[in-house]
């Protein structure tokens, strides 16, 4: 096992993210490269700012400290801006180091440059983070949808002015609270502007552009609007007609060239993007070889954008021959669930007798092995009457015991159809 330095410049929202995902990853990057990862330093304006999780002696204010160290192998960059980060990133490239960054401004604008310059000096720049945070959409387009001939992205790819609109579409929050809100929760950019105006998302659109089509896009090319002149009033009309209101960014191949914008648009309210809410992101990709392929999930926040700044850092470090054969990784040792110990709702369906005490007999049984009924309908009657329970939250084992004498009863005929409820409120656990 080697040791791999890695130098970060900045250390806010995602640094701070990025520092405790490489410390908590440590032990499965080591087993899928081989290496070590060791953090810092970390260039910051303000080494005094209390940073939770990061050992404040890793932190500088002279970016030479991460330049001019050869051991710094990897160099990822979450300060933002352009300058002075697009002059770092020069001289890292220039260096030979790799770097990782998560600005997609810089990318936009500057893009070319340093892809160029990484070429020159056989490194690498990898930029998974500066779209759609949480989200692979650069691995699905660079690798997986290679091939596939791409006809058109229409996405939702700011997080911020997202929660906001879902928030004065549901009534919640006003525009100025939700985006407060989106500050405090580290979704905005230093600057909100660039969220609220459509250059964040035109800046990512240019990013996602360039790879789906093999054609240099830059942020000037792509026409741009915000959010900023929606109110409440909008929403309502738009949702009167069925429409629910987006920010979407949208790339296309029209007789052959790149057309591209950013701006609010009504999205019929039964279309997939209509139901993004909150920061989430999505991309939905057109293209000849796969058909539609739509990517969901989450567009902003630290810990989110941290993930894919990790996965790049593993893409730098390379996976050692085999690592991801033959279950090498999986050597957690976590014991697995015996079936009748998972827990859901239940739907429940059975012919039964059409006789008074029925009912009760039928929930007596399901009290009994322990499952609470949410609501009961009787449908049909005589031989075709048929009872149809909800239950809350079980266990399998118990509406197995359940079932088993159920079937046993002479008022119920036939086998009872069981189906689980998604648990949707689970589904984050
Ligand atoms: P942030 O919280 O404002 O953090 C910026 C960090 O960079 C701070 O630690 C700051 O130091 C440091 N910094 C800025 N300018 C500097 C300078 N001139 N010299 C030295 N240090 C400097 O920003 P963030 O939200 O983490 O975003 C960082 C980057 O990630 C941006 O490019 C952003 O677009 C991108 N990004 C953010 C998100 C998100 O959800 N937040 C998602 C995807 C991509 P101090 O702490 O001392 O001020
Ligand atoms: N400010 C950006 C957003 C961060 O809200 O989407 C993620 O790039």
């Amino acid at each position: 096992v080697t040791a791999v330095r890695i130098g970060l410049l900045g250390c806010g929202t995602v640094g701070q993210a990025v520092v405790r995902a490489l410390s908590d990853g440590g032990a499965p990057i080591t087993r899928a490269s081989g290496h070590r990862v060791e953090i810092g330093p970390i260039l910051v304006r303000d080494p005094d700012r209390r940073r939770p999780g990061v050992d404040p002696s890793l932190l500088t204010t002279d970016v030479g400290r991460i330049l001019d160290d050869p051991e710094v192998a990897i160099v990822v960059e979450v300060m933002g801006g352009i300058d002075p980060a697009l002059g770092h990133l020069r001289t890292a490239l220039g260096r030979g180091k790799a770097v990782v960054t998560a600005n997609k401004q810089l990318l936009a604008r500057h893009g070319a440059e340093l892809l160029e310059q990484a070429e020159r000096s056989g490194t690498e720049l990898r930029f998974e983070a500066s779209v759609c945070a949480a989200i692979p959409v650069i691995k699905v387009l660079r690798e997986s949808l290679l091939v596939a001939e791409i006809e058109a992205l229409t996405g939702i790819v700011n997080g911020t002015t997202n929660f906001v609109l879902s928030e004065m579409g549901r009534g919640g929050l006003s525009y100025a609270d939700a985006l407060a809100r989106a500050q405090s929760l580290g979704y905005a950019e230093a600057d909100p502007t660039e969220d609220v105006s459509g250059a964040d998302a035109a800046a990512k659109l240019a990013i996602l552009a360039s790879i789906a089509f093999h054609t240099r896009v830059r942020l000037d090319d792509v026409t741009f609007e915000g959010i900023e002149r929606i109110d409440r009033d909008d929403m309502t009309q738009a949702q009167e007609l069925g429409y629910a209101v987006k920010l979407l960014a949208v790339a296309r191949l029209v007789d052959g060239a790149v057309a591209l914008r950013v701006h609010p648009a009504l999205v019929p309210q039964d279309h997939r993007l209509a139901a993004i809410g909150g920061a989430d992101n999505a991309v939905l990709v057109q293209s000849r070889g796969a058909g539609q392929i739509m990517l969901v999930g989450p567009g902003a926040g630290g810990t989110e954008t941290a993930s894919a700044v990790v996965a790049d850092v593993l893409s730098v470090l390379g996976t050692h021959r085999g690592s991801f054969l033959h279950n090498a990784l999986a050597d957690a040792g976590r014991p697995v669930q015996p079936p009748g110990e998972s827990r859901t709702p239940f739907y429940v369906r059975m012919h039964v007798a059409d006789r008074p005490g029925v009912l009760a007999t039928v929930a007596g049984v399901f009290a009994e092995e322990g499952l609470s009924i949410e609501s009961v309908v009787q449908r049909g009657q005589g031989a075709g009457a048929r009872l149809v329970l909800v239950l809350h939250e079980g266990l399998e084992s118990c509406m197995t015991a359940a079932l088993e004498r159920l079937r046993e009863l002479p008022e119920v005929s036939g086998e009872p159809v069981v189906l689980r409820v998604l648990d949707v409120a689970g589904e984050g656990r």
